[in-house]
């Protein structure tokens, strides 16, 4: 019998932990479609993946690009929510609060978008998996925003796995990943709050896109697992 090929989506799958995961999938014989807004930065991803993937441009965060999009994809199997969104860090006493709606609609409410868009054409039998971040989890000074923002995932994702059923709601929580995401940053100020968090992670570094990529495939390919949180962040919850 042939075995049917799965369809995943990843919205946010021109950098970082998106094209990782796309890499991965497609090792694992699965079909893979990866998105973002630029279209140099996605045609470059496309061709690290050897141009095994498929590709389209559009903003997550403009819903009639959103509807556009899944309209014209047709029937797929699991959407991966990878777009970035990174407002919200900073000391509480001046941190600017308008940043929090900002990173709520640059981040929450994309993926949110993306999977009301998705319902119709995405497989109830198949997945989709939220990205959040550890700092919704963490009780370290300086995050309250941007934890703010990520913990409306984590809220949601028991909900929907719920109300969504039979399709699976998982999310990840990832820790400090050496992504562009960092590049706000300077090379110099990267490395030493780099170097600082290895030092407090159990596991002796900062994570790898592909560390993430690892835990998003687990749970796609993982049909008995919903509504879970998996945090993957060498351990540094438990240490910060
Ligand atoms: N890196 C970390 O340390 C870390 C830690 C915790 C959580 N996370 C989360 O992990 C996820 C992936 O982050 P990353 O580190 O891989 O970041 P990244 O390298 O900055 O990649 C973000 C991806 O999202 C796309 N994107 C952003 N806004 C979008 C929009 N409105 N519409 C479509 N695509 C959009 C970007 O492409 P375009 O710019 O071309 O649109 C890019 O492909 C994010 O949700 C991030 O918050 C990251």
């Amino acid at each position: 019998m042939t075995k049917t090929i799965e369809h995943t989506v990843i919205i946010g799958g021109s950098s970082g932990i998106g094209p990782a995961t796309a890499r991965k999938l497609l090792g694992l014989g699965m079909k893979v479609t990866i998105t973002g807004r630029n279209e140099d930065k996605l045609k470059s991803a496309w061709k690290s993946l050897g141009s095994a993937a498929g590709k389209a441009a559009f903003d997550a965060a403009k819903p009639d690009e959103v509807r556009q999009f899944f309209e014209s994809l047709g029937p797929f199997d699991h959407l991966v929510l990878a777009a970035s969104g990174g407002k919200g860090l900073g000391p509480f006493p001046t941190l600017d609060l308008s940043d929090i709606g900002s990173g709520v609609e640059e981040k929450v409410r994309p993926q949110l978008s993306c999977l009301q868009a998705a319902l119709p054409t995405l497989n109830k039998a198949g997945s989709v998996t939220f990205i959040s971040a550890v700092s919704a989890q963490l009780a370290t000074p300086g995050v309250a925003g941007i934890a703010a923002i990520n913990g409306m995932l984590l809220t949601v994702v028991p909900i929907l796995a719920l109300e969504l059923k039979p399709l699976r709601v998982n999310v990840v929580a990832p820790g400090v990943i050496d992504t562009p995401w960092w590049d706000f940053l300077a090379e110099e100020q990267r490395q030493t709050i780099f170097a600082d968090y290895a030092g407090k992670t159990p596991v002796g570094r900062v994570g790898r896109a592909e560390d993430v990529a690892d835990a998003i495939a687990f749970l796609v390919s993982s049909g008995f697992i919903t509504g879970q949180v998996l945090t993957c962040d060498g351990g540094l919850r438990f240490a910060a």
